[in-house]
Order: structure tokens, then C-alpha cells, then sequence
């Protein structure tokens, strides 16, 4: 009897070591599935061309591109006010998430041709996807609007900047592995689709859609607008708000107005710095109303076609 209990002991942390040899044999399997997946999609190579487009260099065109950049497609979000580059995220876990110096050095010296690969396919020179770079928004961008950003970027005064290499944390490489994380636009652009012009600049739903697909409404607050965690953000991270029209069109446009440019909602609360209201406050009043009259008015359910 006595023996029987000790060898079922036995037996059992027996079964205990072998579960656990197992479990870190799974758990090491797993961990390099998801290294060695993950290296593949990152050293995938695109092979994308793109038809030339005429950069003018005019001072109209310029100021556009400042406008786009700074108010609408908010680049300096990422790449810092001066375009100098910035550190966006950086944790053990989550990684290292670093937009690079527009200014100087190597993207500086980039072709229109290059430029426009990675503002519109999210593709480098080498053909190499850029990580975490909203091609597939600023893609959404007219012509015009994209030569103008160029155009701008060009002008901008070289800034002097040292920027450690992007880094993927091992919670960042899980999430990206099991695909619960986009990091790559260039897996989802359409890379055979043909550069669009935009609509007219009024203050219609149309220029207000395409405001919102261009502007990165659709990237935070989600496909559905309907808010909730921000893929890629730290935990902690505020979660966006649910911008349907069910909740923006109680609003007046004034009320839409003021929380755009001031940062506070109508209920008085501060919104969380996540949120760009220091470039949307700068959108001119026919873009503030197109917008509002895309969001206040938009069919529950519908959806980005391309978010
Ligand atoms: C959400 C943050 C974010 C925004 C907004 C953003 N970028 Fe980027 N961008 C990045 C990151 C991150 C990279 C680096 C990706 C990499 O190296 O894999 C990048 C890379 C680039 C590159 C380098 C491509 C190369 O050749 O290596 C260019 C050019 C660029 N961005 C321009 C822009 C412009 C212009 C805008 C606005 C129209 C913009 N970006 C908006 C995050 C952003
Ligand atoms: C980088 C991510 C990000 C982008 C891009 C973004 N938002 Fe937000 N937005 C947020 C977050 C986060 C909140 C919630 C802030 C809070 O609750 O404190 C928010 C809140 C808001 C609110 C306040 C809602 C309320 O109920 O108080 C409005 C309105 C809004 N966003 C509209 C927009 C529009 C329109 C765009 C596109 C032009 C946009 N946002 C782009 C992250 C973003």
C-alpha cells in the first residue's frame, strides 16, 4: 500500500516533469513559429513601381503640402513638428516604434519615385514593407495632394537627428504573428490600384469621406468608427471614442468645431493626447464641415472600404 502511494507520487511528478519538458518544448516551438513568421513577412520583398507624377515647385503647391502634411494627414504626428524624425513607442514588450528623420540622411535623398512608394504602397526603396508607416490612408490621398506633400517635404530646414533602429517586442511579435495586429499596410494596399484625384474641396460628404480615409479617423477609431483599443498602442493606452454618427450627429457642427480644436468634448472633458486635435484644429472650415457632415450623417454600419 505504502509503496503504491509513493510510486503513484512518483508517477505523478513524473507526469508533472514530462507535462512541463513538454510544455516548454511547445512554448519553444511556439516562440520560434512566431520569430521566424514574423521574420518572413518583414523580409518579404515588394516589387512595386510607381507611374512618375509631376512635383511642382510652386509656392501654392507648398503650402498644400504643408497644410496636408501638419493638419490633414498629420505626418508630424509621427515624424515630429520639424519632420525630424521621433521615437513613437518604446517598451520592453511592445518594441521600439520609430518614424526616421524626413529631413536629412538617407530618406532626404530619396526620388520622388521613392517617396511616393512609401507614401502610397508602404514599400522602401529595396522593396522592403514598411512597419507601422499608414500607407494605405495617406494612399487615399489625391494626386495633387500627394505631389504637394512632396513638394513640401523637400522644403523642409534638415534637422540633425540620431534615431535608434525599430524593435519588436516579444508581445508585439505574438500579436503580429497571430495576425491581431496589422503592422504591415503593404500587406493589405492593393498595389495594382490606380492613383485617384480628389474630390472638390466642399463642404460635402464626399471631400468629408475622403478626409476621414485620408486622415487617420478610420486607422484609431476603426473600420466601424465605433472606437476601442488602438492596435499597436501599449497597454494602458486610452481607447478610442466611438465617432458614428449616432454619437456625432447629437452634436451641432459647433459643438463637432470646438472639440476638433480645442481638444475637449461637449461634455467638458479633456480628450487624451492620443487624440490629434493639435492638427486637426489647424483644418480650414470648409474641411472641418465637409467632415462633420460625413460623420454626422454616415449609415450605422458602414464601413472604410479600404481601412
Ligand atoms: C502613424 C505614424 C506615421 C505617420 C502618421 C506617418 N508616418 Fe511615415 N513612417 C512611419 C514609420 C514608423 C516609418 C518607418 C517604417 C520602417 O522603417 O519600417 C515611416 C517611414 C516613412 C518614410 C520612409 C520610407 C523609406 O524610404 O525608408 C517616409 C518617406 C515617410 N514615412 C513619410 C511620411 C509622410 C510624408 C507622412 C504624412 C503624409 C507620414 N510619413 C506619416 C510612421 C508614420
Ligand atoms: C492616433 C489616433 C487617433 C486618430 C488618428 C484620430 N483619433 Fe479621434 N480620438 C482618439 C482617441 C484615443 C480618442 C479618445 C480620447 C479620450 O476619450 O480621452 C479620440 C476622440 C475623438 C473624439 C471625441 C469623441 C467624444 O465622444 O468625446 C472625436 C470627435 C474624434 N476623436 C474625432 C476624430 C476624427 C474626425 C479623426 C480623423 C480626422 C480622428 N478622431 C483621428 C484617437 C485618434
Amino acid at each position: 500500500m505504502k509503496t503504491n502511494v509513493v510510486s503513484t507520487k512518483g508517477g505523478w511528478k513524473r507526469t508533472v516533469k514530462r507535462a512541463a519538458v513538454a510544455a516548454g518544448a511547445v512554448g519553444t516551438l511556439f516562440a520560434s513559429w512566431v520569430y521566424g513568421s514574423t521574420e518572413a513577412r518583414l523580409q518579404a520583398r515588394y516589387d512595386v513601381r510607381v507611374a512618375p507624377l509631376a512635383v511642382p515647385n510652386e509656392y501654392e503647391t507648398i503650402a498644400r503640402g504643408e497644410h496636408v502634411v501638419r493638419a490633414l494627414a498629420k505626418c508630424t504626428d509621427c515624424h515630429g513638428d520639424d519632420l525630424g524624425g521621433g521615437i513613437m513607442v518604446d517598451s520592453p514588450m511592445v518594441g521600439r516604434l520609430v518614424a526616421p528623420n524626413l529631413t536629412s540622411g538617407e530618406v532626404a535623398r530619396r526620388s520622388d519615385e521613392d517617396l511616393l512608394r512609401a507614401l502610397t504602397h508602404g514599400v522602401a526603396p529595396d522593396g522592403r514593407p514598411l512597419v507601422v508607416m499608414p500607407s494605405h490612408e495617406i494612399g487615399e490621398l489625391g494626386e495633387e495632394d500627394l505631389a504637394a506633400i512632396i513638394a513640401y517635404v523637400r522644403t523642409a530646414p534638415p534637422v540633425r537627428r540620431e534615431l535608434p533602429p525599430l524593435r519588436l517586442g516579444p508581445v508585439m511579435r505574438v500579436l503580429f504573428a497571430t495576425k491581431q495586429v496589422d503592422l504591415l499596410p503593404a500587406e493589405k494596399i492593393d498595389h495594382a490600384r490606380a492613383r485617384t484625384k480628389a474630390p472638390s474641396p466642399e463642404p460635402t460628404p464626399a471631400y468629408g469621406e475622403y478626409l476621414a480615409k485620408s486622415g487617420g479617423c478610420y486607422g484609431c477609431h476603426g473600420p466601424a468608427l465605433a472606437g476601442g483599443p488602438i492596435p499597436g498602442m501599449p497597454p494602458g493606452s486610452p481607447a478610442a471614442a466611438d465617432i458614428r454618427s449616432e454619437r456625432i450627429g447629437t452634436w451641432s457642427f459647433e459643438q463637432f468645431d470646438e472639440t476638433l480644436r480645442t481638444g475637449v468634448n461637449p461634455e467638458g472633458r479633456t480628450l487624451a493626447d492620443l487624440m490629434p486635435w493639435r492638427a486637426t484644429r489647424k483644418m480650414t472650415d470648409v474641411e472641418m464641415r465637409a467632415l462633420y457632415s460625413y460623420l454626422a450623417k454616415k449609415p450605422a454600419g458602414a464601413t472604410a472600404s479600404n481601412p
